[in-house]
């Protein structure tokens, strides 16, 4: 349990929810949310968008009740979670860039404390948000697309290292144009599958994989582009 230090909103149906405490996690991995009395059906996978020793952030878009009752906190009310879960980025090797698509943005926020050199890529369709917050954090360029492909800016060839993560459609895309571009480049994409356990019991994060069905929370979210089969 953790205590609401703020929840603002930063674009429309898009907040950050800052909570005190100490918590620990790696870049990419996330923790199970839910506001107040414990009602675990209502817990939503939310990615680590920020640590500090006294305080961890998440950025979330309101997408239904869980979500919808944790962007009514308010500063002082209580937050209950778990985590952190999930394998995280893999290592960094050679140049990289981290794509994000809409709230798909949240783990490179935390990530660039660990990988500030890495080139930022923000994609959004109607509304920009953060991106301020990210050119501050970041060493490198930030580009930014609103309303078309942010895929469409993206070099394959540029990189040794690339992970996405954002709607399916978009992972499923950056999985094709590596295959058409000839890539040399680890491309990984971080999942944003529908969970409930968060802890590898419940197999509703199912994953369809090359080697067969894997847990989006437990063996993932951050897989091989290659890796999965997108349907
Ligand atoms: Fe229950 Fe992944 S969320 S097994």
């Amino acid at each position: 349990m953790a205590t609401v230090i703020s929840n603002q909103q930063v674009a429309q149906g898009v907040f950050r929810l800052s909570a005190q405490g100490r918590f620990s996690g790696k870049m990419g991995q996330f923790y199970m949310l839910r506001a107040g009395e414990r009602y675990p059906l209502l817990s939503r996978p939310i990615s680590i968008f920020d640590l500090a020793e006294d305080r961890i952030d998440f950025l979330y878009l309101v997408a239904g009740e869980g979500t919808a009752l944790l962007s009514r906190l308010k500063p002082g009310d209580a937050l209950a979670l778990d985590g952190p879960f999930g394998n995280g980025f893999p290592e960094l090797a050679g140049k990289t860039a981290f794509v994000g698509g809409g709230i798909g943005i949240a783990p490179f926020f935390y990530a660039l404390k660990e990988a500030p050199e890495a080139d930022v890529y923000l994609g959004f369709s109607r509304e920009a948000y953060m991106v301020e917050e990210f050119r501050q954090a970041a060493g490198g360029p930030v580009v930014v697309d609103v309303g078309g492909s942010i895929l469409d800016k993206l070099d394959f060839h540029a990189y040794d290292t690339i992970i996405a993560c954002g709607p399916h459609p978009m992972l499923h895309a950056v999985q094709r144009m590596q295959a058409e571009a000839g890539s040399r480049a680890k491309v990984y994409v971080s999942l944003e599958n529908r969970m409930a356990c968060g802890i590898g019991a419940c197999l509703v994060c199912s994953v369809k994989c090359r080697d067969g069905r894997k847990k989006a929370c437990a063996d993932g979210p951050v897989f091989l582009a290659e890796e999965v089969v997108f349907e």
